[in-house]
């Protein structure tokens, strides 16, 4: 029996209500493929943070380190600044582990209705490739002449040679291993002076060595406008982390929900555990109602599933979520338009592994 140990932190809001769902159905898929979980439960979260001051432990980051794979929930609760949930935990854990690759696939799944007219399932269904951990997400800056009428905020964005690189050449290793021909950069190089051209030359560099792909790109804006009017041309989408922060709900938004949404947090070289999480967030709006779409959830954990090498297993949870989804008679949730609650879908998808 082959294994693998977890670190299980639901976090916050619906984190606590979809992750026993995912949890459910890596149960069903273990059983069925000889894969035994080691998992540890971690409660860190906003209630943590409340009791000590701290979203984990000082020492949290070690207590993750040995482990094969984490699988995440959602951070963030009303009373506790986002900044300060999501600093003290979420974060922190993608740049200690060095997961410089947050992996967004968009696809339209069977059974759910998109906004737009003329799609189906199999016409939407490319991969956001985000940089998780420079750009605009760094902790350069400050506030200057506070209170005074002087007052002014620096972010300073930060794009390293090294960290802009891996990125654009993982985009591109991605899309070749995946058989996909077009590699597409968002850019803002009209607008943004230092960061954005400098990205384009990287992209444009880094594409060179990849001359069996189409390698494009288009500045932020526009990009988005494409992404709802012509989302069937997109293969490998790579962005910045904001940009691939907001790139990675507008797809998922357009193919109907945005609660079906997974990501994986890869340090490709393996040198320090990965994590997987739905896009969608802890969701305060509807937390405790039990009605939480699961799917990115699940999802989530397939993705970790292939990760681990375990891909017959995760071809199987994809396979049991679109069974269900195309059943016609499905227990949607209601974002999806049903009545259904977040147990019954998942452990409709659960039985049908
Ligand atoms: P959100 O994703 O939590 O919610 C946006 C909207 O989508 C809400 O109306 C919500 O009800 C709905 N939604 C989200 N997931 C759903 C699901 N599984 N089923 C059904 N509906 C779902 O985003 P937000 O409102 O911007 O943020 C809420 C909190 O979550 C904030 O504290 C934010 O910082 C945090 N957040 C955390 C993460 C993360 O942990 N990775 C990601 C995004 C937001
Ligand atoms: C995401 C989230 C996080 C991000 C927030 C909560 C910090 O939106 O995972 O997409 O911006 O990375
Ligand atoms: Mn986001």
């Amino acid at each position: 029996m082959r294994h693998h140990d977890i670190a299980v932190i639901p976090g916050d809001g619906i984190g606590t209500e979809v992750m026993p769902e995912a949890l459910r159905v890596l149960e069903a898929v273990g059983a069925r493929h000889g894969i035994r979980f080691g998992l540890r439960h971690f409660d860190w979260s906003c209630e943590t943070y409340k009791r000590t001051g701290r979203m984990m432990p000082e020492d949290g980051i070690d207590q993750l380190r040995d482990h094969d794979a984490i699988l995440l929930g959602a951070v963030g609760a009303p009373g506790v600044p986002d900044h300060v949930s999501l600093w003290g935990l979420l974060i922190p854990i993608r740049r200690e582990f060095d997961q410089y690759v947050n992996l967004r696939p968009v696809r339209l799944l069977p059974g759910i209705t998109p906004p737009l007219r003329d799609v189906g399932p199999g016409d939407i269904d490319f991969w956001v490739v985000r940089e998780n951990t420079e750009g605009e997400y760094s902790q350069l800056g400050g506030r200057q002449a506070e209170g005074t009428p002087s007052e002014m905020v620096l972010q300073v964005a930060a794009f390293t040679r090294r960290g802009t690189d891996r990125i654009l050449r993982y985009a591109f290793d991605f899309a070749r291993r995946l058989g996909r021909s077009h590699v597409t950069s968002a850019t803002k190089s009209n607008g943004i002076f230092h960061s954005m051209p400098y990205w384009d030359e990287r992209f444009r560099a880094i594409a060179a060595e990849y001359p069996g792909i189409e390698a494009d790109q288009y500045h932020i804006d526009i990009l988005c406008a494409r992404f709802v009017m012509s989302p069937q041309r997109f293969d490998v989408v790579v962005g910045s982390n904001l940009f691939g922060d907001i790139l990675s709900d507008l797809g998922p938004g357009v193919t109907g929900t945005i609660a079906v949404a997974p990501s994986g947090n890869i340090n490709p070289e393996r040198e320090h555990p990965s994590m997987f999480e739905p896009v969608h967030g802890s969701a305060p709006d509807i937390m405790g109602k039990g009605i939480a779409n699961p799917i990115g959830q699940i999802w989530s954990a397939a993705m970790m599933l292939d990760h681990l090498g375990e891909e017959q297993a995760a071809a199987d949870v994809m396979r049991a979520i679109e069974t269900v989804l195309g059943s016609g008679d499905a227990p949607l949730t209601p974002d999806l338009g049903g009545t259904a609650a977040t147990s019954d879908l998942g452990a409709a998808i659960a039985s049908a592994i």
